[in-house]
């Protein structure tokens, strides 16, 4: 297996997982990675393990450069599985190491998925561990993405092994940003800190406040690339989503039974576009709620379409919106839209999860029955120009 060093003596051992589709329902349509790091000083750290089916490529990666057994310290950034799944075979092949995790939430978390015993050495803010001629200390990220998350810093190469944060999920042959691409790189980033991330904006913003007042050369996260050459995008980037920058914007989120509710959602993108505001148009039956939320991140208007079914909303619909509250988007304004046999009864129950998800409802819903006219088709499109002309 080809070495890839980040400097002299800190290398990437991670594991590239090319076929991976569903990551725990969140779409990979690019893979992923799970990044791990060995530090070779005097003593020998490994950062994070990998998902447990990809221990044998850790082993080989490490073994091509020192054997298994000689590491001294195993750091666990975070207790997530995709990290911490082959922690009890690195700890088995490495029987002199000691695990490092965050004080209470790390070792509590290992302790609860692993119910193993291992001598630990327990971390908080600002600790240091002596390799030799290196240090590392470690930075406490709560929430970014578990309460156990912190980030490594190896001081004197001011490389922050930064776990979740600034990763993205994308396999690739090529480890660092400049090798990839920003092109390629930034909507992986982005779609992440959408559906990982975003209800922790307001920790985003205080992390990348603290991590501003430290020098860092290089950031390796636990998923896809390096940052070497770009990190002040991907810093600017975290930045602007935590405080939920938004841009001009709409996102048409829909399902359909028999076509009506659809062509409301099309009425809607024409009035939309010709105010000349960005739209995207989405079937939750052929589009994948993930990619959605990527498109959410910097919309100022999210608009949900869905046929009365049994008084209620389409199914796919419902889903969608769980998740959608799930992740607390902020700063959005939302309405709602579809077509009702007899009853009705959807469009209110959208307007109320778009409540319950922090969104500002700015309508009373566009309901028609069975199958809209022209002058309806015409409210959608007039709808659609409200909107515009709101968010412009
Ligand atoms: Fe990549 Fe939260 O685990």
């Amino acid at each position: 297996m080809s070495k890839v060093q980040l400097a002299k003596g800190i290398y990437w051992v991670g594991a590239i997982d090319w076929d991976i589709r569903n990551f725990h329902g969140y779409s990979t349509h690019l893979g992923t990675t799970y990044n791990a790091y060995l530090i070779i000083d005097d003593k020998i750290a490994l950062v994070d393990t990998v998902k447990a089916p990809f221990f044998d490529q850790l082993v080989e990666r490490v073994s091509e450069i020192v054997p298994f057994e000689k590491i001294d310290f195993i750091i666990s950034n975070h207790v997530e599985m995709d990290h911490s799944g082959s922690l009890p075979m690195a700890m088995r092949e490495a029987p002199s190491a000691k695990l490092v995790t965050l004080d209470r939430f790390g070792v509590d978390g290992l302790n609860k998925h692993f119910h193993c015993k291992w001598e630990t050495i327990a971390v908080k803010e600002g600790s240091e561990l002596k390799l030799g001629k290196r240090n590392l200390t470690f930075i406490p990220t709560p929430m970014l993405h578990w309460p156990d998350s912190m980030c490594t810093y190896l001081i004197d190469d001011k490389i922050l092994f930064s776990m979740d944060a600034f990763g993205q999920h994308l396999a690739t042959a090529k480890r660092f940003d400049d090798e990839v691409g920003l092109d390629t790189i930034m909507p992986q980033a982005a779609k992440y800190y959408a559906n990982i991330l975003m209800p922790f904006g307001d920790l985003i913003v205080k992390a990348v406040d603290k991590l501003s007042n430290i020098d860092i050369a290089m950031v390796a996260p636990s998923h896809g690339i390096m940052w070497r050459s770009h990190i002040n995008d991907i810093v600017n980037a975290y930045a602007s989503w935590g405080k939920s920058e938004s841009v001009a914007k709409a996102v048409i989120i829909y399902d359909t039974m028999w076509g009506s509710t659809e062509k409301m959602a099309q009425a809607l993108a024409e009035g939309i576009i010709g105010e000349g505001v960005e739209v995207k148009l989405y079937n939750l039956t052929k589009s994948d709620k993930s990619d959605i939320i990527k498109e959410v991140l910097d919309a100022r208007a999210i608009l949900v379409g869905s046929p009365t079914l049994n008084n209620g909303v389409f199914p796919s619909v419902a889903e969608f919106l769980c998740y959608l509250k799930g992740l607390k988007p902020k700063g959005k304004i939302g309405a709602s839209f579809g077509s009702y046999g007899w009853a009705g009864g959807a469009t209110k129950a959208i307007q109320q999860e778009l409540q319950d998800a922090g969104i500002e409802v700015v309508d009373s819903g566009l309901a028609f029955k069975f199958v809209p006219v022209k002058e309806e088709m015409q409210k959608c499109a007039e709808f659609g120009i409200t909107v515009s002309r709101r968010i412009k």
